[in-house]
């Protein structure tokens, strides 16, 4: 497995796979490396013939008062784990070689990133689409995989790859989950054990979203209602949205009359946690 640091050396090792005719696969992640990682990278490996993972915690797509100092980081066992996984290649920057001395360009897209997680992360998504474009440009794939967990993000990166006409294949995979049901996040390490079990009130608001919409509810309000007493009824919950939208537009639909995105954010203790699911009547 090749380890790269520098931009030029990865372009050129993508170049000469490209040249030799191998389909090339990005996964892209921040490290501290899970299952929905893990995942993420075995479904690259099935469907490319090479494989490259990023590691970069990107600064520019966290907020003055978020957790980039504190974002978990493990680049031994990251590395162990790209192994066992069969990954060809990590790409593992600095962040001067990201982002040197007079970097001034963002891609940005526009209206789907107002809304939900963009609310209350104003600029995020900006850092996530230019790094993702750079990446992009580093790696030269024909495929990218990202995960459902992230669902704005996953949308708004098909947006830029389809808005800018990138030659890029993205492949969308499931939320991975924890046996009673939480989202594997690399955020979970945050949590005390208490807070551990008032963080599955977001599944538990998921399914009781999902359960209200297959036995006919078609209010948002009711549902938004009842998922908002659910959670706050377990202790250190905050809510940030509870939001039912259109799973393209990302804006809010006054009737469930079609399947839905039923999306919520909540703080738990420390830890922002995002989770989602469509909703559909039976
Ligand atoms: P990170 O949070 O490390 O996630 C990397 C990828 O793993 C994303 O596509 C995310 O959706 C996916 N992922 C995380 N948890 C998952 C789970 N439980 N099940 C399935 N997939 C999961 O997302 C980022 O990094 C960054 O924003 C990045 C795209 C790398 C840009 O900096």
């Amino acid at each position: 497995m090749e380890i790269i640091k520098e931009i030029e050396l990865m372009q050129g090792l993508s170049e000469k796979w490209r040249r030799d005719g191998d389909i090339i696969c990005l996964v892209a992640t921040m490290g501290f490396l899970h299952q929905g990682h893990i995942e993420l990278l075995r479904v690259g490996r099935e469907n490319g013939d090479r494989l490259i993972m990023s590691i970069f915690v990107n600064p520019i797509q966290f907020g003055p008062q978020e957790d980039y100092k504190r974002y978990p980081r493990d680049a031994e066992g990251d590395l162990d784990k790209a192994r066992s996984c069969g990954v060809d290649a990590v790409f593992m920057p600095t962040v001067e070689e990201m982002y040197p001395d007079g970097f001034q360009s963002t891609v940005r897209v526009e209206e789907i990133t107002e809304y939900l997680c963009g609310r209350s992360r104003p600029g995020h998504f900006a850092g996530v689409t230019t790094v993702v474009a750079k990446l992009f440009n580093i790696t030269r794939p024909h495929l990218a995989i990202f995960g459902e967990k992230d669902y704005q993000q996953l949308i708004v990166i098909k947006r830029m790859v389809r808005d800018l006409s990138m030659d890029i294949e993205i492949i969308e995979v499931p939320t991975v989950r924890e046996k009673d049901g939480l989202a594997i996040s690399s955020r979970n390490s945050y949590l005390t054990p208490e807070e551990r079990s008032s963080a599955l009130s977001l599944k538990k608001g998921l399914d009781l979203a999902k359960a209200m919409v297959a036995e006919g509810e078609k209010d948002p309000a009711e549902i938004k209602d009842a998922v908002r007493e659910l959670i706050l009824s377990h202790p250190s919950t905050e809510i940030d949205y509870i939001a039912i939208c259109d799973p393209e537009e990302l804006t809010d639909i006054g009737i469930i009359d079609r399947p839905s995105l039923f999306a919520l954010a909540v703080r738990v203790g420390k830890a922002r946690l995002i989770d989602n699911v469509i909703v559909r009547e039976n």
